[in-house]
């Protein structure tokens, strides 16, 4: 059979792959995109509950994580949120801002990879779904790509193919695989925006507690993390937890401030003064989830009338408060994990168009890199961005 020719060939049709494939296609390439899986942009459908947070509109070049944090500066500062924005609009979906300038679909996230569909189509670009790559190799003239619906031939290659965040979603190794067959070097991946487990002690003291909810300070690493966490059956999650997963790993210090914003020093100080004959389980759980309150007092705070507790077991308790220090045991891993941290290291590859700067014609683009934003709408704000940018390239 002849080979399917073609000016670009992305492999992955999900959201940096479809972005970077209508953007070409506006420019009068010939682009084709393939996907192994069995439908285009399965995380983008999973996304925000169904309602995809699309973009942030205060993502800044701070809110990602790499090992070279100036990579993403160009793109982000050329694809902003509001050029996201403004596809959307033109394309009539209503959208909200949750909290934190995280955008949501109002329906569904259906509609944003229709939007990026009829993109494509309108651009002139082919999509194939079920087409699992076996080969690539590139020769004087461009990149054959041996895949379940035959050979393609492209002058440029545009790899698109995420991370390993839940394979059961089309997730797979094979960017990296390809990256290496290049001679790209590939950072250790890890799972992040990830539930994370405890173990022991801590898991036996707080699994029957599954279900309580609360906001917190999530602290590590000298970041801190503000917003609810969830006590599960296995550990914690929730998004300050989500958040701070990304910057912990095994043995790194974790602390929980379970009364964020407030001085629980001075405030167990007060309810000596005004509550004096009031046991410290009661009043904790009048700030507290009383399970929660409960279950402390049990096992790590006097159990006993606020006015017994003297001065330096108050200090004591205002710093459990303040800061407690929670052995997790581990990540629930890519499983359940939205992102993948690590990957193809962004400093062979070219910043404003997204060349590898060993194999020319061959492009890196979205979760793939090394590039990795916090819980929000910053990883598709990357995805759009980096695929715009090779998109104008390739
Ligand atoms: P993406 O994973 O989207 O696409 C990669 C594509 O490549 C897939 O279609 C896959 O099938 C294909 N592929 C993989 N291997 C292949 C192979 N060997 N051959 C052919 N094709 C292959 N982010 C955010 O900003 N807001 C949000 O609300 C959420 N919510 C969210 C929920 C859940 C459950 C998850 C798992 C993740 C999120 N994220 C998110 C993260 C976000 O989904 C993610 O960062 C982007 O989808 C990354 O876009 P990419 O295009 O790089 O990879």
């Amino acid at each position: 059979m002849k080979p399917i020719a073609c000016d670009v060939l992305v492999i992955g049709a999900g959201a940096a792959g479809l972005m970077c494939a209508l953007t070409a296609g506006q420019r009068g390439r010939m682009v084709q995109v393939i996907d192994h899986a069995n439908k285009v942009g399965k995380k983008i459908l999973m996304s925000g509950g169904g309602r995809c947070n699309f973009t942030n509109t205060g993502t800044t070049p701070a809110n990602f994580l790499s090992a070279n944090p100036h990579f993403c500066k160009s793109a982000l500062a050329r694809y902003t949120p509001w050029h996201f924005i403004e596809m959307v609009e033109r394309h009539g979906i209503a959208y909200h801002e949750k909290e934190l300038g995280q955008l949501f679909c109002d329906i569904s996230s259906k509609q944003i990879v229709r939007m990026l569909m009829d993109e494509c189509q309108a651009a002139g670009v082919q999509v194939r779904t079920d087409c699992g790559v076996t080969k690539v190799e590139r020769g004087s003239d461009g990149f054959h790509v041996t895949t379940a619906q035959g050979q393609f031939h492209a002058a440029s290659l545009v790899v698109a193919t995420g991370g390993l965040s839940i394979p059961s979603l089309g997730a797979s190794g094979f960017g990296y695989e390809l990256a290496r067959q290049f001679g790209h070097e590939v950072l250790p991946t890890r799972a992040g925006l990830v539930p994370l487990t405890l173990s022991g002690k801590h898991q036996e003291r707080f699994n029957d507690r599954s279900g309580v909810a609360l906001p917190i300070t999530a602290r590590c690493n000298d970041v801190a993390f503000s917003n609810s966490m969830l006590i599960t059956h296995r550990g914690i999650s929730g998004p300050a937890i989500l958040q701070i997963s990304s910057f912990w790993q095994p043995g790194d210090d974790l602390r929980l401030d379970l009364l964020p914003g407030q001085d629980a020093e001075g405030w167990l100080r007060a309810m000596k003064r005004d509550r004096g004959a009031a046991e410290l389980r009661t009043v904790l759980s009048e700030v507290l989830p009383r399970r929660l309150a409960l279950r402390l007092c049990e096992h790590w705070l006097p159990d006993r009338p606020v006015k017994q507790i003297d001065e330096p077991q108050l200090r004591e308790a205002a710093a459990l408060l303040q800061g407690f220090p929670l052995v997790a045991s581990g990540t629930e891993g890519y499983r359940t994990a939205e992102v993948t941290l690590g990957g193809v290291d962004t400093r062979k590859v070219s910043s404003s168009t997204f060349e590898s700067q060993l194999v020319p014609g061959l492009h890196f683009v979205g979760e793939v890199l090394d590039v990795t934003g916090w819980l929000g709408g910053y990883n598709f704000q990357w995805a759009w961005a980096s695929g715009h940018a090779a998109g104008q390239v390739v």
